[in-house]
């Protein structure tokens, strides 16, 4: 039973799987075997600069001839990335104050320094997506302005927004993409809003998100959060939607630059996440560790979009180089209990997909008479 749908046509792709770009996981080669087996392969661009998005990308042009995608985010709070002076100072103190607490059981220097700003790289990263052509822009946390769609369009790119309300659906929709992500709250990583909302606002299940956006939008919806196998991809389907896009299946996989620590926690949890502000400031689904525990026991507020986890970083650097995965984002959703082994990615697509052509065999087998 043949699993097209008309995202395959509308993408030029085999299977209606589509992995995440996913910061700190999704390189070039998870997309690029990813599309060469027959999905959509997407690439992080998240604090990429130009010149290594370029690379990213001719990286996947190497590999194979398939489509792929690259992903940004387009927060508010990214264009322009916020000033730490305008942070108050005991803001700051307070976040530096519990971030040393991290640093002395990690055995590195504290500090009192105010954290870094994130540099403003979203309009030279999408200048590459123009000049090179990519032949998806996926955009995550972020609403994109029609005039940048209309440039996209007018070089045959196809643009993927990917939304967590039924009231952000309608809104990107209006400004011109052509296919809507419906994320649940099941996710891993953060809540794609463009705005920071309560965290309950921002994770309405994939099961009743999915049939409310397909009902609001006329544009194809594909269904994110919670989905791991082809049993996944088929209730996918039975909500409306045109295909399933997977995040925490693929950072389970030989090719994603997940961290080998990060990978181990996954594998070995049985699905127990959290919803944490910690990393970076937003809302974000990541296995519950000594990081995100001690954090939000300690009430510290945390500062705007990124710059969080700017202000953390030699608190990752220290945590990776050690190897300690309590220190460092483990960023997951609720399949992490469905996630067993450490596959190729291709071979994750091709076996969602069989599974899916199965799983459509059963239940026609169900229809039929009796
Ligand atoms: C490790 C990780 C990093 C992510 N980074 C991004 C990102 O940079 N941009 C983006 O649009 N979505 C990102 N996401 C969210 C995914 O696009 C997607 O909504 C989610 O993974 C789907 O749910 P699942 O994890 O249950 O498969 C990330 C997800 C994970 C697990």
């Amino acid at each position: 039973m043949s699993l097209r749908t008309p995202l395959c046509d509308l993408l030029g792709i085999e299977y209606p799987i589509v992995q995440s770009g996913m910061g700190s996981a999704a390189g070039p080669e998870l997309a690029a075997e990813v599309s060469r087996a027959g999905g959509l392969g997407i690439v992080a661009g998240l604090g990429v600069t130009a010149d290594e998005l370029r690379k990213r990308i001719r990286h996947v042009r190497s590999v194979t001839d398939r489509p792929f995608g690259v992903n940004q985010w387009l927060h508010t709070e990214l264009r322009p990335p916020v000033d730490p002076a305008r942070v108050p100072a005991a803001t700051m103190r307070a976040v530096q104050t519990q971030l040393n607490v991290f640093r002395e059981r990690l055995g590195i220097p504290t500090t009192d320094q105010p954290a870094p700003g994130m540099p403003d790289l979203i309009d030279e990263e999408f200048a590459v997506i123009l000049e090179e052509r990519v032949p998806v822009w996926s955009i995550g946390l972020g609403n994109p302005e029609p005039a940048m769609v209309r440039r996209c369009h007018e070089r045959g790119i196809k643009v993927v927004a990917m939304v967590a309300t039924v009231e952000d659906a309608r809104a990107v929709e209006a400004n011109g993409v052509d296919i809507v992500v419906a994320q649940g709250g099941e996710a891993g990583g953060h809540r794609s809003t463009w705005v920071k909302k309560p965290r309950e606002e921002a994770s309405v299940a994939t099961l009743t998100l999915v049939p409310q956006v397909v009902d609001a939008v006329r544009v194809p919806v594909v269904a994110a959060g919670g989905i791991a196998d082809g049993r996944g991809l088929v209730a996918a389907l039975a909500l409306g939607a045109v295909g399933a896009l997977l995040g925490t299946r693929f950072v389970a996989t030989r090719e994603s630059m997940a961290s080998e620590v990060w990978k181990k926690r996954l594998l070995e949890s049985d699905g127990g996440t959290t919803l944490t502000e910690a990393y970076t400031g937003l809302w974000a689904r990541s296995l519950r560790n000594r990081f995100t525990e001690d954090y939000a026991a300690s009430g510290a507020p945390v500062l705007p979009t990124l710059m969080q986890q700017r202000a953390a970083l030699d608190v990752f650097a220290a945590a990776a180089q050690q190897r300690d995965a309590e220190y460092t984002a483990l960023y997951a959703g609720q399949s992490t209990g469905l996630v067993h082994d450490l596959p190729g990615a291709a071979e994750v697509v091709e076996r969602i997909a069989r599974e899916a052509e199965a799983v459509l065999v059963r239940l026609r087998a169900m229809g039929g008479p009796r």
